[in-house]
């Protein structure tokens, strides 16, 4: 945070397919498990694309969670389903060390496509949802810091959940 890269509009991929983007991917995902976040957008390595990835595994000690399926998604574009947010708590790789309560819609569509141009096209709610609002948000160059509603509701991790070891996202 307070890189301006962070803060610029991304630019639509125009080529599916290419080396370069496989590559930019390849940076991504590492980037993403190496720091154990949920999600990644290519601002976040300072590439000003529309490009973002996400996944959570299910949680094997909780039937009722599904997790979030490991996704490549580009040229997203998002439609809220509704108008109710949820309020939750969020990290980001580019906010380390700190969580905030964050409103987002909790039902959501989006579309896009994966790296070799294929169309997605989902409807999710939840967790989902909001991992998907989150990485977008990069692409518009808008750090979650900007959504808390309640700046009491902001802090650093091992202040809110002491004791807890939170990976950051
Ligand atoms: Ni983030």
């Amino acid at each position: 945070m307070g890189d301006p890269r962070l803060l610029q509009v991304a630019a639509p991929i125009d080529r599916f397919g290419t080396p370069e983007l496989r590559a930019l991917l390849e940076d991504m995902r590492d980037t993403m498990h190496d720091l154990n976040g949920a999600g990644l957008a290519a601002p976040q390595i300072g590439v000003s694309l529309r490009v973002v990835i996400f996944g959570v595994p299910a949680d094997p000690d909780d039937p009722d969670d599904v997790g979030v399926p490991y996704t490549e998604l580009v040229n997203p574009t998002l439609t809220p389903l509704g108008k109710v947010m949820d309020e939750g708590w969020e990290g980001c790789l580019s906010v380390p060390g700190m969580r905030g309560l964050v409103p987002r819609y909790r039902d959501l569509r989006y579309t896009g496509f994966d790296p070799e141009g294929r169309p997605i096209d989902r409807t999710v709610s939840g967790f989902h949802a909001r991992v998907v609002q989150h990485e977008v948000d990069h692409l518009d160059g808008i750090l979650y810091p900007r959504r808390i509603r309640d700046l009491t509701q902001f802090g650093f991790t091992e202040e809110l959940f002491p004791g807890q070891d939170l990976g950051d996202d």
